[in-house]
């Protein structure tokens, strides 16, 4: 069995999965969400005192399953690094005292994985990754072959449903909280411009819509606010599937999907749906438990990279907050 431990962000998690089977014996998440919801966003320092309150927790209960370990996997980029470091320092105790090895993630190498949790990999797959801190389209021809085709500009499409929450003073994450309201608003009732749609370029740039939610709330009156969020909505999603199409007109893909937390946003989910079914390109998601960060999906990784023999010198691990795939 491998364990594995997530705390790039403001969740808790740790996993034990069958190295043989794939099966997942233990897993638990705990969110901080309650905790950096009054500041709008993810206060790093508060994250980090919290993962030192909550791994450990979750640890003791692994303890019947120490024995059977062979390896301890960790998610070590990319992330917040003071965060990162609580998940990485716990990984580094457990391989020493246990003398097993200890497996270095990629964040973003875990998303891809959460489709495939308890399940064999498929590809090729082209995966758009929507989540708090990345928006990017990425090539998988393998598991040893991941490109970035295409990324964001400047913020990502889980941060502006953030930002638009914050400005309506609706609490963190926005998300969940901004598609919730966006079902009682007119969707048409606002004209925001679409980002980068006159543009030739497959990328992705948030900053612009957000400055134009902005002016639309300082404006506007909490009335609004649905019909706000409506159209957000349609017009942020709109700008993933203008740049999605035109990536598939030139390269079809056989496999689509989409990961991260904000892979459970249900319009989006529509949207692509319909958009793929033209170019007769099944979707695939991740179930919504594993759509937000969580340790199943770096020890299905881990599974992968130890069957690879990538194991690592527990020493030698490094931590980098800003890695890029
Ligand atoms: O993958 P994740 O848990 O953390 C990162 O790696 O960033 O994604 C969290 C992000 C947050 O920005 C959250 O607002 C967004 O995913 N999110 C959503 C939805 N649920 C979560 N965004 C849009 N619609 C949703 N339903
Ligand atoms: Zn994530």
């Amino acid at each position: 069995m491998i364990l594995s431990i997530e705390s790039s962000c403001d969740d808790s998690s740790i996993a034990i999965t069958d190295i043989a089977t794939k099966r997942l014996i233990f897993h638990k998440k705990i969110s901080q969400e309650l905790e950096h919801s009054k500041y709008g966003g993810v206060v790093p320092e508060l994250a980090s005192r919290l993962h030192a309150e909550t791994l450990p927790k979750i640890l003791s209960e692994c303890a019947p399953w120490f024995k059977e370990l062979k390896a301890v996997a960790v998610t070590n980029e990319p992330g917040l690094g003071v965060t990162l470091i609580e998940g990485v320092t716990m990984a580094k105790a457990l391989s020493i005292t246990l003398g097993i090895p200890l497996i270095p993630i990629n964040h973003l190498i875990g998303h891809i994985y959460s489709l495939f949790i308890e399940k064999e990999a498929l590809f090729p797959m082209t995966v758009l990754l929507v989540s708090g801190g990345h928006t990017q389209l990425i090539e998988v021809e393998s598991h040893e072959s991941v490109h970035t085709v295409a990324t964001t500009m400047d913020d990502s499409y889980g941060e502006s449903f953030d930002k638009v929450a914050k400005m309506m003073g609706l609490g963190y994450p926005g998300g969940p909280v901004v598609e919730r309201l966006a079902q009682s608003g007119d969707a048409g009732r606002f004209d925001f411009t679409v980002p980068l749609w006159q543009s030739p370029l497959i990328a992705f740039s948030y900053s612009g819509l957000k400055n134009q939610i902005r002016l639309a709330v300082e404006r506007g009156v909490p009335e609004d606010y649905p019909h706000i969020a409506a159209s957000f909505q349609r017009v942020a999603t709109e700008h993933l599937i203008q740049k999605v199409k035109k990536y598939c007109k030139t390269r079809p893909p056989k496999h689509f999907a989409i990961v991260g937390g904000a892979s459970a946003n249900i319009y989006l989910r529509q949207r692509l749906e319909s958009l793929l079914k033209g170019f007769n390109t099944p979707l695939y998601v991740a179930e919504l438990r594993y759509c937000s960060d969580n340790a199943a999906m770096i020890g299905r990784v881990a599974i992968e990279e130890y069957a690879r023999g990538r194991n690592r010198d527990y020493r030698s691990i490094p931590i980098n907050p800003r890695c890029k795939l």
